[in-house]
């Protein structure tokens, strides 16, 4: 009997574009629906934009539009983006709807009904100029421990530490540099504590994978602490009611966003959304008949694990089946980074290469596990032009063209051979459907062309470029086969290539192929005109995709895995500038700074003088190979006592930081101690 079931993906922050770090979620899902599609399941695929919080009002602000203008077109960039990779979505909807209100609304009532919502009094940051509540993250400061500049409010990038935004020393608010002032809130908490028995049996239950559940238990262990869900005016999201000026905040709507889009689905399509997922109508909850699963990456697997089950269960919905939680995306091993050009946007994507090749790539990489998944530039490219190319759409070239030209487009009988052939490649279903249930694509990959290797030695065995001219209907005979194995292997990877399954399909002049049709084979039959299914890549079109990468700045600070941009700071006057003396320096000595990770401690010869700097480069640079060299050194900064001893100067540099910092190096021939002007 067919399964039901229903599927989420995260909801994409809606100030930011898609790129091939968010893909990875996005494939690993869609190839999982239309592995069960392929399986005669029925399953429907949900999501939405995440449209609410302070980073989309200050962005919109910032581009001097409504909120709501900039949701709606960053919407239609995002459906544009995942259409262009084949996701394909069922409902791809909002969180800013009335659905999404009206379920925000009641279970906020419930949880409020079971006791499970406390207020509170908090001190928060406020930017009297901004005439806004801060986040965190929109206050900076020195850091109150190591004593770095411009740091968040919640932690410091340099030393690690974690604080609170009332920590900062001389914090100015991120926007516009005013300095905040500290004001009382009343504000709403849920309880999450009053869960932790039934989250803690949800886990035991397998809930999500092991390695997950642990870092849960260190959650747990530590006490679940009570979530503060609302957020003060202006704030763009739902008003929470009874209140004036006070919002659901972002998180405690976001999840609730997958069910609007079901229940948005349902009205638009005759359905009982208390059948697709029980509990709002009758507050019973229970089974249901749907299987729900959602995909999301482990950076929010808290919200996922802890506070949304918890919401569910106290207001009596439906909870997920599983939560499958996977890892992060590297390119050749390191951060996806703009400076080298690999923080690449979906769109720039699809200008330069075909989307099935980062869906075959990652499919190759991805297992059920949280370990991060990296590509590697030229292993993508060997890996298409060796598999998809040199070994599926090899076969089509090898056998349709022949079949075409000299044997009136007709597939004749198979032999034993043949047939065995066949077998051999349908036997290996049931491991092939497992590793896809299970998410193990790297290995059903793996699985699938080392079937197709066997039917490239057929070809290689049969010789049908010899035996057309002595023999053509045992070269038929060959080419049938050859065309059936191919048939088959095309079953195997339509989740991952849907475009290039089509083409066969097309080629074969088939209806759409299912997991079901493993059981025939085609025969005695007319085929299509040949067209190639593929083309090798060449690596001008990755070498142009990395510099057009190089040129955009995403603007959003708020997409995962995205940096933001430094705020300018208040304007300075020509005679503030006057006073910066910029010199040559030298670097005599440069070493590790022990229990700093990104500083070195360099002694610079200004010109006889010898000037201790400690500097955030240690990511960028080894020690020993700045000594000797030229930097430029704003000499006359005030020096300051750090953690690690005494700064007096700041070498200049560029870059966003960590790996990406480039010295601003001065003429080599430049004497130590010349003004710079
Ligand atoms: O981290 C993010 O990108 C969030 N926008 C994900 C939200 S998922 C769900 F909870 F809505
Ligand atoms: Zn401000």
């Amino acid at each position: 009997m067919s399964r039901k079931i229903i599927v989420t993906s995260a909801l994409p922050y809606a100030n930011g574009p898609i790129h091939i770090g968010h893909l990875v979620e996005y494939l690993q899902t869609d190839i999982w629906v239309r592995f069960q599609k392929l399986c005669g399941n029925e399953c429907l695929y949900f999501c939405a934009d995440d449209t609410h919080g302070t980073p989309i009002m200050i962005s919109a602000r910032k581009a001097g539009i409504s909120p709501e203008e900039m949701i709606n077109g960053v919407r239609k960039e995002h459906k544009e983006d995942f259409d262009g990779f084949h996701i394909q979505f069922d409902n791809y909807y909002t969180t800013h709807s009335p659905e999404n209100k009206q379920f925000s609304e009641l279970i906020f009532k419930r949880l409020n009904e079971k006791g499970s919502i406390v207020k509170r009094d908090v001190e928060q940051a406020y930017c009297e100029n901004c005439k806004m509540p801060l986040p965190d993250r929109f206050v900076r400061g020195v850091c109150p421990k190591c004593k770095a500049e411009h740091q968040y409010g919640d932690s410091c990038e340099v030393c690690g530490t974690t604080y609170r935004p009332s920590d900062l020393i001389n914090p100015y608010c991120a926007t516009c540099n005013t300095p905040p002032v500290m004001k009382t809130s009343q504000h709403y908490f849920f309880r999450l504590a009053d869960y932790e028995q039934p989250l803690r049996d949800l886990m035991a239950g397998g809930y999500t994978q092991q390695s997950v559940a642990n870092k849960l238990d260190e959650r747990f262990s530590a006490g679940l602490k009570d979530w503060d869900i609302s957020r003060d005016g202006p704030y763009f999201g739902f008003k929470i009611p009874g209140e004036e000026d006070k919002y659901f905040y972002v998180w405690l709507d976001a999840p609730i966003g997958y069910m609007a889009s079901a229940k948005n689905y349902c009205d638009r399509n005759n359905l009982d959304f208390d059948a697709l997922w029980p509990g709002t109508n009758s507050g019973r909850g229970g089974e249901g008949r749907y299987e729900l699963y959602h995909f999301i990456g482990k950076d929010i697997m808290y919200f996922h694990a802890l506070f949304w089950p918890a919401m569910l269960l106290a207001s009596g919905i439906k909870t997920a089946d599983r939560l499958f939680v996977h890892g992060f995306l590297t390119v050749n091993g390191e951060k996806m980074s703009k400076s080298r050009g690999t923080f690449i946007k979906a769109s720039t994507y699809l200008k330069h290469l075909n989307p099935e090749y980062l869906r075959y790539y990652y499919a190759g990489k991805l297992s059920d596990t949280i370990d991060d998944i990296d590509l590697k530039v030229d292993d993508f490219i060997n890996k298409i032009n060796s598999e998809i190319v040199g070994k599926f759409a090899n076969l089509a070239s090898r056998s349709v063209p022949m079949l075409t030209k000299n044997l009136d487009s007709w597939l004749g009988r198979l032999d034993n051979e043949g047939h065995e052939l066949i077998k051999k490649l349908v036997t290996m279903a049931d491991q092939i459907v497992s590793d896809y249930e299970k998410l193990k694509y790297a290995s059903a990959v793996r699985m699938i062309t080392s079937l197709a290797d066997e039917a490239n030695r057929y070809v290689e065995q049969k010789q049908p470029w010899a035996t057309i001219k002595t023999d053509p209907e045992m070269t038929r005979t060959n080419l049938t086969a050859i065309v059936n194995a191919m048939r088959i292997l095309t079953i195997y990877l339509k989740p991952i290539l849907p475009k290039f399954a089509e083409n066969v399909e097309k080629l074969l002049n088939i209806e759409p192929l299912r997991l079901a049709d493993l059981e025939y084979t085609l025969e005695n039959r007319k085929i299509e005109n040949f067209e190639r299914l593929a083309e090798r890549i060449d690596e001008k079109q990755v070498i142009a995709m990395i510099e057009e990468s190089k040129a955009v700045t995403p603007d959003s600070g708020q997409v995962s895995q995205a940096t933001s941009i430094e705020p300018i700071k208040p304007e300075c006057t020509i005679e503030d500038f006057a006073k910066i003396d910029l010199r040559v320096a030298k670097v005599k000595t440069a070493e590790r700074v022990e229990g700093a990770d990104k500083l070195l401690k360099l002694v610079l010869d200004v010109g006889g003088i010898e000037k201790n700097v400690l500097a955030g480069i240690a990511q960028a640079y080894k020690p020993e190979d700045l000594v000797g060299k030229i930097v430029v050194l704003l000499a006359n900064l005030k020096p300051r006592k750090m953690k690690f001893g005494l700064s007096e100067g700041m070498i200049l540099a560029s870059g966003p930081g960590g790996k990406d910092v480039f010295m601003l190096t001065s003429d080599p021939g430049a004497t130590p101690g010349e003004t710079i002007h």
